[in-house]
């Protein structure tokens, strides 16, 4: 029996000044990810400092969550078998630099602060991050 996960990632305001909407949705379709709501928003930096909040002391947590806020970006839920891994790889390494031929950070990302987009780490995060940007009936399917 397939069991399903569902993974939050956002579309970070760098790839969305940079037009990449549309080909990084493109990509999680392709690689069959069900895409169960998503929305384009702009979150304050008090908001951003909230959904980091993991981050909180870290040296970059300031700009960060500055950059956060700085312009829209789309927030997406996610669901297919094994999501959240499966996104990371389809993501790239943090920073670009590290990042292999293909995938999404490698095309899009500048630096390791402006790395076009974000994915749920794990099972915990993936809860606290999806609920953060969507209520129950959103998701609710
Ligand atoms: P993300 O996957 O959104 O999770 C936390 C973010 O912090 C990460 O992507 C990067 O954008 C940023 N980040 C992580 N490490 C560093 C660092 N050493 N310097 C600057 N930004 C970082």
């Amino acid at each position: 029996m397939k069991t399903l996960q569902r993974t939050l990632t956002i579309i970070k305001p760098d790839a969305v000044r940079k037009k990449g909407i549309g080909d990084i949705i493109e990509q999680f379709e392709k690689q069959g990810f069900q895409i169960l709501c998503l929305k384009m928003l702009e979150i304050s930096k008090h908001q951003a400092e909230q959904f980091y909040a993991v981050h909180a002391g870290k040296p970059f947590y300031n700009s960060l969550t500055t950059f956060m806020s700085s312009g829209p970006i789309v927030a997406l839920a996610l669901e297919k078998e094994n999501a959240i891994a499966d996104l990371r790889k389809l993501m790239g390494a943090t920073n670009p630099a590290n990042a292999e031929e293909g995938t999404i950070r490698k095309k899009w990302a500048t630096n390791i602060e402006n790395n076009a987009i974000h994915g749920s780490d794990a099972e915990d995060t993936a809860r606290f991050e999806l609920s953060f940007f969507f209520a129950g009936y959103e998701l609710a399917q």
